[in-house]
């Protein structure tokens, strides 16, 4: 029998790249939500939309489409037919997308789209909200965190590889400024859910962590 499986977390906990593994051993699809927040932020940007105004973010939202597609090497993300897998991790996105996340009209629409992805189907989804707001009913929660410290290290490392070269300082600074943007904010703040399992990935390696997940699936 398929499930659902939320797994929520601050910032560079290694959440998609875990989802990914656990999805694919399933056969579930894989679901990245912070993508979309991306993706509508990117769009923001382009358009030259007031960031800070939640009318215009919900109405530029109304107005357009996102569509996640399962790839070789990933998810790949459309933005109104384009792909914008790649530009959504700019720097500029990142640093924008706390703000676009907090719109109530934004998240709104998000969840809804959301729900009706996830539908009747094996997935593992991630993000802050989806044990709390986005799939409550979930088999299956995880909250997973690292320290700030070791989180900006993963980042690092993961930038190396895509030959991006940011202080270690710089990350470990904008990382912690998001999540106190993602946990104070008004409408669905960042939160383990009350029936998530909390999972330390401080000193895990990815493997073992999916592995971890992998068990209480099948439980
Ligand atoms: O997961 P990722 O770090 O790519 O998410 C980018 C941003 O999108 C988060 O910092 C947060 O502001 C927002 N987000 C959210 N709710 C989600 C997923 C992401 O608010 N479910």
């Amino acid at each position: 029998k398929s499930i659902q499986i939320a797994l929520d977390g601050p910032a560079a906990a290694g959440k998609s790249t875990i989802a990914k593994i656990v999805a694919e051993k399933l056969g579930y699809i894989y679901i990245d939500t912070g993508a979309m927040y991306r993706a509508i932020t990117l769009k923001a940007i382009r358009e030259g939309i007031n960031l800070e105004s939640g009318e215009e973010a919900g109405r530029l939202l109304a107005d357009t489409r996102i569509d996640l597609q399962p790839s070789q090497d990933g998810q790949l993300v459309f933005l109104d037919g384009k792909n914008v897998t790649e530009d959504i991790r700019s720097q500029n996105v990142t640093n924008s997308v706390s703000m676009m996340a907090a719109h109530e009209s934004v998240r709104k629409q998000m969840v809804k789209l959301q729900q009706i992805l996830a539908s009747g189907r094996g997935v593992v989804m991630d993000g802050r909200d989806i044990g709390t707001q986005v799939l409550p009913n979930a088999e299956l929660k995880v909250f997973m965190s690292a320290t700030v410290e070791e989180r900006a290290r993963r980042r690092f490392e993961e930038n190396k590889k895509r030959g991006i070269d940011t202080p270690l300082d710089d990350l470990q600074k904008e990382i912690a400024a998001r999540d106190k943007m993602d946990s104070e904010r008004e409408v669905s703040p960042l939160r383990q859910a009350q029936d998530a399992l909390y999972l330390d990935t401080t000193n895990l390696s990815i493997v073992d962590a999916a592995s971890e997940i992998l068990k209480l699936a099948e439980e």
